[in-house]
């Protein structure tokens, strides 16, 4: 399998797919500088910068992603904490392969600043949710969700970081999980034929 690692911040989550020796193809950036730019150079891995603010149109943004995805035969494409929304296009370039982690516990606080969102509403159980990516925002079909629990002590800031903690257990597994065909998706249930996390 090529992956194909799109991000747009620190990186952290690319980090962990590195980490736990998931190899990946080329990683692609949409903001110049970025963490993850820095974390991909570091590792010596294959990688690109396409800042969208130089394309007239997100349609054209996308094409020219697609394009370079393509260019590394990539058939799988993780979206590593990458804030743009993938038009129908790009989907269809990668049907039901694409995936993304989403810092809550999806349906509840799709959206930025989830773990925020949760914190204010005064959830008692939060997490991550590892998901297809569809037309939609956080929408697509979940593969895989782990939980935390929001402490009396904790700030927007402590939450988030032991959400982030999961993710990086979460996604590198989704990943090995999808690189092993175990993952099967029928409708919008999508099967994992073993634990992902034990
Ligand atoms: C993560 O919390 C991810 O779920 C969200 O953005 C954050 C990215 O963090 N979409 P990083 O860039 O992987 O450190």
């Amino acid at each position: 399998m090529k992956l194909g690692v799109l991000a747009s911040g620190g990186g952290s989550n690319l980090q962990a797919l590195i980490d736990a020796q998931i190899p990946v193809a080329v990683v692609g950036v949409n903001v110049p500088g970025c963490g993850a730019f820095d974390r991909a150079h570091a590792a010596g891995l294959p990688n690109f910068v396409l800042d969208h603010r130089a394309f007239p149109s997100r349609a054209d943004f996308d094409r020219a992603l697609v394009a370079r995805l393509q260019k590394y035969d990539v058939d799988l494409v993780v979206l590593a904490g990458f804030m743009r929304l993938l038009t129908p296009d790009f989907l269809g370039a990668f049907p039901h392969r694409v995936i993304n982690v989403h810092p809550a516990l999806l349906p509840a606080f799709p959206g930025v600043h989830a773990q925020r969102q949760a914190f204010d509403y005064g959830v008692k159980v939060a997490g991550c949710t590892v998901h297809f990516v569809d037309a939609g925002t956080d929408t697509g079909p979940i593969i895989a969700q782990a939980a935390v629990p929001v402490l009396d002590d904790d700030d927007a800031e402590s939450l988030r970081l032991r959400v982030l903690a999961e993710e990086h257990r979460l996604l590198p597994a989704v990943v090995r999980a999808f690189a092993e065909g175990r993952i099967e998706l029928v409708g919008r249930r999508a099967r994992v034929r073993v634990p992902i996390l034990q």
